[in-house]
């Protein structure tokens, strides 16, 4: 097991991140969405973390051609995939998995999909189901909500689908299959969720809009006639993976972060909208506007945070929530965190795991059925169990900025920010161990 020891901050920092991990929603797109043209795609900045790489193997095995230098990848699909010799391996990956379920649905052929021993006790069904309702041949264990998932490709009907959850996995696997559907789909959520497949499947030629029907908007999806227009993208910088930083910021005296180049995309910047709102100094700036917004967000200590409720567009927050906990503990006040029992289905359950940790650093906390409270006092030394989830092993490693952590189990990281303790110990000391477990 490997673990690691963060050390109470000696000053305020000052720090400029050129490096925050590439965004993984976006990269695990690039990766499937290219298979979807007949010409290669060129992707800079892919993520090269385990997550990511997953999906990028993956479409190795379906056929793509990789060439990879440093994180410039270059992905030239087959003529039509293939069926693959082996199980398709998604890691630790819902997006993965879940994606690629929407995807492979449509396609003739035979495909398992599976992954780690977390990704495995995750719920399925709410892709499997609506994917079923249109003709999909699907199975798995548990009556088919759980990895390894089966799924017997072929042709898909077209639909006409309101979903009752906001995520964009589930929205995403519905469009994916929608492409390969007999006509015209319509989709429908209630909060928009992030909507990076939407944004680069319009660049990538598909005819695909919203549209006003019965006094309500959808999504309507055109089936695609001929191979789309292959991507030519750098991706930009994670503002989940800069959220991290944002906080340390926040929380260290006179600390200031400029996170460089990441998307500003309105469905994933709202953490960074909370921060503000407790009192945090945070500066969106725009400089293009490719596929999505992208710039540089600034943020700075500005003194004692204020506790604040978090209770909608949870959708637009919902993975920066474990670190906007380290946030809530040690502002002035009770913050409340509710309507987010999706929490509890993520790498972790992470209503759960953050309110653990918390107790562990003696803050005073209270945990409800979709959601938290948090007194905001002081955040004390402690062990900290990551419980396998990347999320929480980094927003403790942040909390130990104050007055020092360990955390156990921190392998997790890899999944998603390889190189985040590489900028963690541009502000402070960090021991990185290996133990027998
Ligand atoms: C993601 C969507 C979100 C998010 C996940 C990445 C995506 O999940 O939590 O980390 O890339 O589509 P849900 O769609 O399940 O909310």
């Amino acid at each position: 097991m490997k673990i690691a020891k963060v050390q109470k901050v000696e000053s305020s920092f000052d720090l400029e991140c050129k490096d925050i991990a590439a965004d993984k929603s976006i990269s695990h797109r690039c990766a499937m969405f290219s298979l979807l043209s007949d010409k290669t795609s060129y992707i800079k900045n892919f993520l090269l973390a385990e997550d990511t790489l997953s999906s990028l193997n993956i479409a190795k095995l379906l056929g793509a051609d990789v060439k990879m230098d440093g994180s410039s990848v270059e992905i030239t699909p087959p003529a039509k995939l293939k069926e693959p010799f082996d199980i398709l391996d998604c890691g630790n990956a819902g997006t993965g998995i879940r994606l690629y379920c929407g995807l492979l649905s449509g396609i003739d052929g035979s495909f398992v999909l599976t992954g780690d021993k977390y990704l495995r006790v995750r719920p399925m069904g709410r892709v499997a189901n609506p994917l079923r309702e249109i003709g999909a041949k699907i199975d798995g264990r548990e009556n088919g909500d759980k990895a390894p998932l089966h799924i017997r490709g072929g042709k898909l009907k077209s639909f006409e689908f309101e979903s009752k959850i906001d995520s964009a996995q589930v929205k995403s696997a519905m469009i994916l299959a929608a492409l390969n559907a007999d006509g015209k789909s319509y989709y429908r959520e209630n909060l928009l969720s992030r909507d990076h497949t939407e944004r680069m499947l319009k660049g990538m030629g598909v005819d695909i809009k919203n549209v006003e029907k019965d006094g309500k908007e959808w999504i309507e999806i055109n089936p695609i006639t001929k191979p789309l227009e292959p991507l030519d993208i750098r991706v930009p910088a994670d503002p989940s993976s800069g959220f991290f930083f944002a906080v340390a910021a926040a929380i260290v005296k006179d600390a200031k972060v400029v996170i460089k180049d990441v998307t500003l995309n309105p469905t994933r910047v709202e953490s960074y909208l909370a921060l503000k709102r407790m009192g945090a100094n945070v500066e969106f700036v725009q400089k293009e506007d490719k596929y999505e917004p992208i710039g540089d967000i600034k943020v700075s200590y500005s003194g004692k945070l204020k506790a604040i409720t978090v209770d909608s567009n949870i959708a637009w927050l919902i993975d920066e929530l474990p670190a906007l906990a380290i946030a809530m503990a040690v502002a002035d006040g009770v913050s409340v965190v509710k309507n987010a029992k999706e929490l509890r289905v993520k790498e972790s359950d992470r209503i759960s795991s953050v309110i653990n940790g918390l107790k562990s650093c003696g803050v005073e906390c209270k945990e409800y059925e979709d959601g938290y409270e948090i007194r905001g006092g002081n955040i004390n030394s402690a062990t900290i169990d990551s419980c396998g989830d990347h999320r929480i092993a980094m927003s403790f490693a942040i909390a130990g900025l104050l007055n020092g952590m360990q955390i156990n189990d921190v392998e997790c990281i890899d999944t998603s920010f390889p190189n985040f303790f590489d900028i963690l110990k541009e502000i402070t000391k960090v021991e990185n161990e290996d133990r027998a477990s």
